[in-house]
């Protein structure tokens, strides 16, 4: 019996041993830790997004030192996004980072960290309420699409005060297109929305003459937009675009309708403060912008799911940003021109 006993703990000692060297040489088998550094599970939506991979790097940057961040592509899929969030749980990641595909998904991911009991931070793609209250180990990151919106209108009624001329017609209306996000996309919605309400309410009449979705994608915005102006040409005022790749697309359009040269000019906001954006602000082809704030959007992101990957619960104290209703955290927007981009770098 005492040999059995004594077998037998050699044995437990044996295990615990081996466990401890592979929790330090981390062979990829102990998804749950880096040496002392939690893994964190991110899951962005598709890596071939602009503004998304600002984000992504500002996630890689945050985790220096702090926690290891396994980054991963769900290329514009929502069952390949649900396949690597099994992954993840499989591997015991200490929390995940979810950037939703569909954002009306993100109950079944709550359901899958729940029963692992793996604290989930969504980002970028709002869940839906109902969802966000199903348990209290969830977490959202974002801006609040609305003040973007207002923002970029903001934009245009600066310009429309200071430039009479920017009234072509001269019929005290202003004539615009709006080329929008990915459909059901709350900054896709509420920019829209909300853009031309700030428009309306500095009095300003308006008559929309196209709309069109674009996806977020550059290409789709300069197709979109040589289409509008194959309709519309010079009645055209305006151009609003929920982002700024495709406010860059639209430029191009406007380029090649001869755009931008010999004192014709157009008007053209998006909303994210790209680098190629900025660059467009200073050659004087984009009006404006609204900086969408990727790095403390991925910074705030990472400390979230750091603070939860040690089991502890989020606060300013230890997280350094402000937590609304216990789950929530904003970060700001801000109007860009080119006399301020300095503030978008
Ligand atoms: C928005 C951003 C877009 C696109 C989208 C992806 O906030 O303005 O450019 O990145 O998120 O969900
Ligand atoms: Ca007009």
């Amino acid at each position: 019996m005492k040999k059995f006993t004594a077998i037998l703990l050699t044995g437990i000692m044996l295990t615990a041993v081996a466990a401890g060297c592979s929790n330090k040489d981390n062979g990829g088998n102990n998804g749950g830790s880096d040496g002392d550094l939690p893994t964190i599970g991110v899951a962005i939506y598709k890596f071939d997004d602009t503004f998304m991979t600002g984000v992504r790097n500002a996630i890689t940057d945050a985790a220096s030192g702090k926690a290891k961040a396994d980054i991963v592509d769900s290329q514009n899929s929502q069952p390949t996004q649900n396949d690597k969030v099994d992954l993840f749980i499989n591997k015991k990641v200490k929390a995940l980072a979810i950037n939703p595909v569909d954002r009306t998904a993100a109950g079944v991911i709550i359901d899958k960290a729940k029963a692992a009991d793996i604290p989930v931070v969504f980002l970028n793609r709002q869940p839906l309420a109902d969802d966000m209250d199903k348990w209290d180990k969830v977490y959202y990151v974002g801006a609040k699409a609305e003040e973007s919106g207002t923002l970029s209108g903001q934009l245009l009624v600066d310009n429309w005060n200071a430039n009479k001329s920017m009234d072509k017609n001269g019929d005290g209306i202003l004539q615009y297109v709006m080329l929008k996000g990915e459909p059901g996309h709350q900054d896709a919605e509420l920019r829209t929305k909300f853009s031309v309400k700030a428009i309306e309410d500095a009095g300003i009449k308006v008559e929309k003459l196209a709309e069109d979705t674009a996806m977020w994608d550059r290409v789709k915005g300069q197709e979109k937009m040589a289409a509008f102006l194959a309709a519309h040409g010079d009645k055209i005022e305006a151009v609003l675009a929920n982002n700024d790749d495709m406010a860059l697309g639209a430029v191009e359009a406007l380029k090649s309708a001869g755009y931008f040269k010999d004192n014709k000019v157009m008007p053209v906001v998006g909303v994210d403060a790209t680098a190629p954006a900025l660059q467009a602000l200073e050659e004087g082809t984009l009006l404006g912008t609204v900086l969408n704030d990727a790095k403390n959007q991925g910074k705030a992101t990472l400390e979230i799911a750091n603070v939860l990957a040690r089991g502890e619960t989020p606060t300013k104290d230890n997280t350094g940003y402000d937590i609304t209703d216990g789950k929530y955290v904003w970060i700001q927007y801000k109007k860009i021109t080119k006399d301020n981009m300095n503030d978008a770098k």
